[in-house]
């Protein structure tokens, strides 16, 4: 589908397709965790707009919380070096916590990121991605939920950036390649 936008080539979702999926995937996770009250631990930036959706779908009560990491390396391209930059509030010990991901790429930010959480004795521990390209896939890491998967292509909008560009776009959209070329 075609974009009004300057530096969008295509849309890849439009804003009523991930409205959609957010509410299944909602109803999913709430009766996942039926008679629980988990953790959603929410990966700054990028999965903020789909926390702030989701997490007013959910049936159960629930908690949130954030962490933001980094990866070295070039801004398209996740190097596999995670850097924290924030960590969590509270402690996570003995806790039902849903990770709530923007995007899985190589898979290198959430195998990492699990590990991490793991060492810490959460009750269990399980992860949403809104977005995948399993085509891009370095590492395995088990993911409970996604989204969509999608081609291999740089994508922003609905919380997703190019350098902290687009992210309030409703769409999933495809950057054109001047933009970072
Ligand atoms: P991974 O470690 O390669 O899985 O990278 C995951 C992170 O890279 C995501 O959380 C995003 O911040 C970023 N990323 C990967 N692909 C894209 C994309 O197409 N658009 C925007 N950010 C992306
Ligand atoms: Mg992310």
């Amino acid at each position: 589908m075609k974009s009004n936008h300057p530096d969008v080539a295509e849309i890849l979702i439009p804003a009523d397709e991930l409205q959609a999926r957010v509410h299944s995937l909602g109803h999913e996770i709430s009766t996942a965790y039926q008679g629980q009250e988990p953790l959603l631990l929410s990966v700054l930036k990028g999965s903020v707009i789909f926390l702030a959706d989701l997490m007013r779908t959910l049936t159960i009560p629930h908690a949130i919380d954030f962490m933001a990491v980094s990866s070295y390396g070039a801004a398209t391209e996740s190097s596999g070096v995670v850097r924290i930059l924030k960590d969590l509030d509270a402690s996570i010990e003995g806790k039902d916590v849903l990770i709530v991901e923007d995007i899985i790429d190589s898979g290198h930010t959430l195998a990492y990121l699990r590990g991490l959480l793991l060492a810490r004795n959460p009750a269990s521990l399980r992860i949403v991605t809104l977005l995948s390209k399993p085509s891009r896939r370095e590492v395995d890491v088990p993911v409970d939920w996604v989204g969509f998967e999608i081609p291999d292509k740089f994508v922003i909008g609905y919380g997703l950036d190019f350098d902290e560009r687009y992210r309030d776009l409703p769409y999933i959209g495809v950057l054109k390649a001047h933009v970072y070329g």
